[in-house]
Order: structure tokens, then sequence, then C-alpha cells
């Protein structure tokens, strides 16, 4: 089957079936989803206290492309492709760092400043023609939303806040440390799972106290009566309010402690940036589903703390157990599930959609799973 022949009615969730399996792993369609998703959309970097101090920089791979952010020394930031512009080197091999001097390249050691521009090309002093303003590192275009970094490679793609158009005023509920946030963590893991099957695990709750016994401790949290996931065109929420009762969290007893929200907060970005807040936490995670293949993913786990505050023990309770409980629970849902999708007893599925159980709804898998198809067909 061709790609042009593989085909969704995407039109009514609740009659209908759910996204084909083949759209799960196949080649043709990752590289449409790629080309069509990843090379125009945002991608989140990092927040800007990340880039307080001259030199300090975060590369972000999207594919084959690596782009430098990076602060310059009057504190601008500035994202150019992580490339030299003599022979094609990469430049900076880590994921974030500090270059306080200049960027060298290790090859012929052209030099380049924190912004970008060419310092120093040895031995081109003779060359014709040659003037070091035009051979600066190429920039990328970058946007500051919530007070996280985001790059695009697409110069005509829509500004983040027109695409997540109220979705910062959503966060700022919830997340009120969001502009003094530091990086206390980050993990990265290779799941093999397609990126979308990662996805489709977090934004819907049915699953909550129907798979793993992880998911029961983070269920008995929340007043699951109240989990709301509300679909708003390129971004959405799930949310739950907290259960008052709730006397210990990730096996920490909450009495003491202090938090930030004592809500479940989730907002999801298209196509890959989460934010989120665990219940009694005082933190702003960010969840990132990487695609690497039609069967691989980096899945990013990001956590942020108020700066310059201690970490209150249920919240590093909490980032310690999505880290080593929660976070596998799933992921090994993701894999079980990436392998149940070759079968030939699937072929597509069917949405719990049911307007009597809101909490449990899968309509945000179903928008979700809309908002792919419509990006690399219509
Ligand atoms: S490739 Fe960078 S200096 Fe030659
Ligand atoms: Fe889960």
């Amino acid at each position: 089957m061709t790609i042009a022949q593989m085909t969704w009615d995407y039109s009514d969730p609740r009659t209908g079936t759910s996204m084909p399996a083949s759209f799960f792993f196949d080649q043709g369609v990752f590289d449409e989803e790629k080309a069509k998703i990843f090379m125009n959309c945002w991608h989140v970097v990092g927040h800007i206290n990340e880039f307080a101090n001259p030199g300090d920089f975060v590369v972000q791979d999207i594919f084959e492309q690596s782009v430098v952010v990076m602060a310059g020394r009057g504190g601008e930031i500035s994202a150019f492709h992580n490339v030299c512009r003599h022979r094609g080197n990469r430049l900076i091999d880590e994921r974030r760092g500090n270059r306080p001097g200049v960027i060298r390249c290790m090859y012929h050691s052209w030099c380049y400043n924190q912004d970008g521009s060419l310092r120093g090309a040895p031995r081109t002093e003779n060359l014709e023609d040659f003037n070091k303003k035009d051979w600066g590192l190429r920039h990328v275009r970058f946007e500051i939303f919530a007070n996280f970094v985001f790059i695009t490679l697409d110069e005509n793609a829509p500004a983040v806040a027109e695409i997540a158009s109220g979705a910062e005023a959503e966060m700022r509920r919830f997340l009120p440390d969001l502009d003094n946030l530091e990086l206390a963590s980050e993990s990265d893991v290779i799941v093999d799972a397609n990126w979308k099957v990662i996805q489709e695990n977090s934004i819907e709750g049915y699953h909550f106290d129907l798979s793993g016994p992880v998911h029961k401790d983070l269920a008995a949290l929340i007043n699951f009566e109240g989990y709301a996931l509300t679909p708003y065109g390129q971004w959405w929420t799930y949310i739950g309010p907290p259960n008052k009762g709730a006397k210990e969290a990730y096996g920490v007893p909450l009495e003491g402690s202090t938090w930030q929200t004592d809500w479940f907060f989730n907002i999801g970005i298209f196509p890959n940036t989460t934010f989120y807040s665990f219940p009694y936490t005082d933190m702003v995670g960010t969840f990132i589903m990487i695609p690497l293949g039609p069967e691989k993913s980096l899945l990013r786990f990001g956590y942020y703390k108020p700066k310059g505050r201690p970490m209150p023990p249920v919240t590093e309770a909490a980032i310690e157990w999505m880290n080593t409980q929660l976070g596998p629970e799933d992921i090994e849902l993701n894999i079980t599930n990436q392998k149940g999708l070759h079968s030939l007893g699937f072929g597509s599925g069917k949405y719990l959609i049911d307007p009597a159980r809101p909490n449990q709804s899968e309509n945000l898998v179903h928008h979700f799973h809309t908002l792919c198809y419509k990006a690399i067909r219509e």
C-alpha cells in the first residue's frame, strides 16, 4: 500500500475507528511527519534562566539538524545552526554548558562569537573576496513563550503565542513560579515506540486506575471525578483537582510540606511539548517525545524548580517516583503497545468517548490523531 492509499476517516470519533495502526510504524508516514510536522513546528529548548550568563548554551537536535541557543555578552539570546561555515564540522557536541569566550571549531579553529558572528579564521588574510561578516553561523528563528525558549526551522511558522493562544494564561493559573525557574535535572530515555504512542498514553485518563500499581498511586492524589481533558485547537489541557484527603504523596508525608499547586496540571502544545506539575509539588516538568525513527523515540524529562529555593521533600520524591516508577510503568505500556500495533489481529481500534464519563475520555487522543493526520494530509 502506498501512503496515499493509507487513509482514515476521523470525522466521528464516537462511531468511527481510531487512527490505523500503520500510521504508527510506516516509514513513509514517518517521513511525512518529519517533513510536514517537525521541520516546521516549534521545539521547546529550555527556560530563559538557562541563558542567564554569557556563553550559557543548550543544543537541540531535530533529526539531522542541530541548533545552538546561546546567551551573548549582553545577555541577549541567539539561536544558530550548530555547524561551522568552513567545511561543515559540527561545533558543539554537548547538550548544554557554557562557552565563556568563543566557539572554536575543532577542525581548523575558525572561531565564532557567542552571537554566532565569525570572529577569526586562521590564515584567511590573503583570500580574495573573503569577508568575515559573510561567514557567521546561520541563524535560526526563536521565540520566548511563557518564559521558555522555542526554536523552529520554518521561517514562516505562525508565532507560538498564536498557535497556543490562551495557553500561557492557563499555565500561569497553576504554575505561579513560571518566571523564576531553574533546571533541577533532565533525563533522556530511548523508548522503542512511535512518538504518537507515547503522546496518546499521556493524554488520556482511562488507564489511570486500570493499568499498573503506580498509576493507582497517582489516581489516589487526584479527585478523579473532576479530571478534565480539554482540546483548544493546537493545544490542550488535562487537569485534575487534588484529593484533599491525601495524607502522603510519592511515599512521603504531606504534613509540613509546601507546593506550588496541589492540582495535577498538564498542558500540551502540538506536536510534542508538554508542561506539567504533579499534585502537591513545587516543580514545573517538561515531557517531550522526540521522534528518532518510526518505532524509536527519545523521551526527555525536564524538571524545573523555583530558583534559589530548596526543593521540598515531597517534590524531590515526586521526581524520583516519576523517573523510577511512573515513567517506567508507562514506558512498558508504550513498548507493548507498539509491538501489538503490528498484529494482523488489530488494524484499528475504538476510542472510549462517552459523555457520561468525561474524566476517562479518549477525546484528546482523537483530537491529537486528527491534528497529526491533517498535518500530513490536508
Ligand atoms: S570545518 Fe570548522 S574550521 Fe574547518
Ligand atoms: Fe500513564
